[in-house]
C-alpha cells in the first residue's frame, strides 16, 4: 500500500509533526504504519508519550541496511505506511525516498526555506532518474501563519506555487500540532483544558489528509496509464 515519506534537507522545516499529523488523521479509518527513519528518533519518542491510537504502529528503523525490508513488510501490512526521514541526505533517505508512492517536503515561506525545498526536490530527482522511475513529490507548507501574509510570504508561496506541485492545504502554525510532541497520541487525544484551538486544528489535519489521499490516487492512476 501506499508509501509516504516526509523529506527536507532542512532541519526543524516540520517533517515529524506533518508526519504524525498525517498518520493520526488517517488511523481514524484505516490502518498506519510510521516508520522512524531518523537516528534522532523524535517519531519513536511521540509514540511511548501515551497510547497510541489503536490502527497506528510505529516502527523504528534499523538503518540504511534494513529500511527497504522494513517498508516492503510494512507495505504488507497497512493501508497507508508513512516514514519520517533526517534532515539530511544520506543512503538511509535516499533508499526510502526511492521505495516511496509520495514525498512530501514541508517548507516554511521564507526565502532559505524555499531554495531548500527545491534543493530537496532536485534531490529527490535524482533518485528518480537513478531508478528510472518517477518520484511524485509535493511541497507542504507547514508552520504557516493562518493570519494574513505578508507581500514577502506572498510572493515566496507564489513562486514555489508556480515552479513545482505544492499542496493547497497548509499545514499552520498551531499550538495543538507542536503539543502532540509533549502529549503524544493524536489531535483528539488532547486536552482543551490544556491546549487552543483542537478544533481548527483538526479541521487543518482532516483537510491535508484529503489531498494527500486524492494526490496518491492521482499519482496511482497515472502510473497505470
Ligand atoms: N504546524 C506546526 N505548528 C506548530 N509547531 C510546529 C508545526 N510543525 C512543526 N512544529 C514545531 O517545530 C519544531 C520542528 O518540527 P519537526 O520536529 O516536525 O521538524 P522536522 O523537520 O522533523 O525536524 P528535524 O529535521 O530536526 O527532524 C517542533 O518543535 C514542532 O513542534
Ligand atoms: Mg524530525
Amino acid at each position: 500500500m501506499p508509501v509516504i515519506s516526509f523529506a527536507s534537507s532542512k532541519g526543524g522545516a516540520g517533517k515529524t509533526t506533518s508526519a504524525i499529523v498525517l498518520a493520526t488523521e488517517l488511523a481514524q479509518g484505516t490502518d498506519v504504519i510510521l516508520i522512524d527513519a531518523d537516528p534522532a528518533g523524535r517519531l519513536a519518542r511521540w509514540s511511548t508519550l501515551s497510547p497510541l491510537p489503536p490502527r497506528i504502529r510505529v516502527i523504528r528503523s534499523g538503518g540504511e541496511r534494513s529500511i527497504q525490508d522494513e517498508i516492503a513488510e510494512a507495505r504488507r501490512a497497512a493501508t497507508f505506511v508513512m516514514i519520517d526521514l533526517e534532515g539530511s541526505a544520506s543512503r538511509l533517505t535516499s533508499f526510502a525516498i526511492s521505495e516511496s508512492d509520495l514525498v512530501i517536503v514541508p517548507t516554511g515561506d521564507e526565502q532559505q526555506d524555499a531554495d531548500e525545498a527545491i534543493e530537496t526536490l532536485a534531490q529527490i530527482n535524482m533518485e528518480a532518474r537513478a531508478r528510472r522511475r518517477d518520484i511524485a513529490a509535493a511541497i507542504l507548507f507547514a508552520r504557516t501563519n493562518a493570519a494574513v501574509k505578508s507581500k514577502l510570504e506572498k510572493h515566496i508561496n507564489g513562486e514555489l506555487r508556480a515552479a513545482t506541485r505544492v499542496l493547497t492545504t497548509e499545514l499552520n502554525r498551531r499550538t495543538a500540532f507542536s503539543s502532540l510532541h509533549n502529549a503524544g497520541g493524536g489531535l483528539r487525544q488532547l486536552d482543551p483544558a490544556d491546549v487552543n484551538g483542537i478544533d481548527r486544528a483538526i479541521a487543518n489535519a482532516q483537510a491535508f489528509a484529503a489531498e494527500v489521499v486524492d494526490l496518491l490516487e492521482e499519482v496511482r492512476h497515472a502510473e497505470v496509464a
